[in-house]
């Protein structure tokens, strides 16, 4: 218990700062796992998405890929906690060193989705392959400042 106190009392001042609480050693690589995980799923979702667009399919299928999508963004700085800055990741320092850079290239990123979810259930092809595309630049100008190539 003596050793857990610090960690909760940290974990509360980060809270209090609006920052995430850093993991656990043993926990950093089960994180960094998991978000690569989750983005590769993404890149499915998205690579599914531009053949349709490419095709001129009917985009309405595509609606629940991008609830998928929406989902797992939705707690996306969350996935970047303190410590896991290191190890598999080609994460940039500057995800940790320009937070608010990072957190506005995120949130580019939500009306993005939420416009591409709409032409997808509106149906109408040449909306929908503006919307990858325009998806696509938000994913890039994120992966520009803060991955690794
Ligand atoms: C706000 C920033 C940001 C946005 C927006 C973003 N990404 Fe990323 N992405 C990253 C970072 C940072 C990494 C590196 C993660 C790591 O290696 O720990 C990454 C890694 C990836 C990877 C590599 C996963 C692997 O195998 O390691 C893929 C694929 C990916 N992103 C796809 C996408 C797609 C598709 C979108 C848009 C729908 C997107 N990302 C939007 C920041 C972002």
């Amino acid at each position: 218990m003596r050793v857990r106190l610090p960690l909760i009392l940290a974990a509360g001042a980060a809270a209090l700062f609006g920052a995430a609480a850093p993991v656990l050693a043993q926990d950093a690589a089960r994180v960094i796992a998991e978000r690569r995980e989750g983005l590769r799923a993404v890149q499915t979702e998205m690579e599914a998405m531009v053949a349709i667009a490419r095709a001129g399919g009917d985009p309405r299928p595509a609606a629940e890929r991008i609830a998928r999508v929406q989902a797992f963004f939705q707690t996306f700085p969350d996935r970047f906690p303190p410590g896991t800055d290191s190890g598999d990741t080609r994460a940039l320092p500057a995800v940790w060193q320009n937070r608010a850079g990072f957190l506005e290239a995120y949130a580019a990123l939500g009306p993005r989705l939420a416009e591409l979810r709409t032409a997808a259930e509106t149906g109408t092809p040449a909306v929908f392959a503006a919307a990858v595309q325009a998806t696509g630049g938000a994913c890039s100008n994120c992966h520009r400042q803060f991955r690794a190539r």
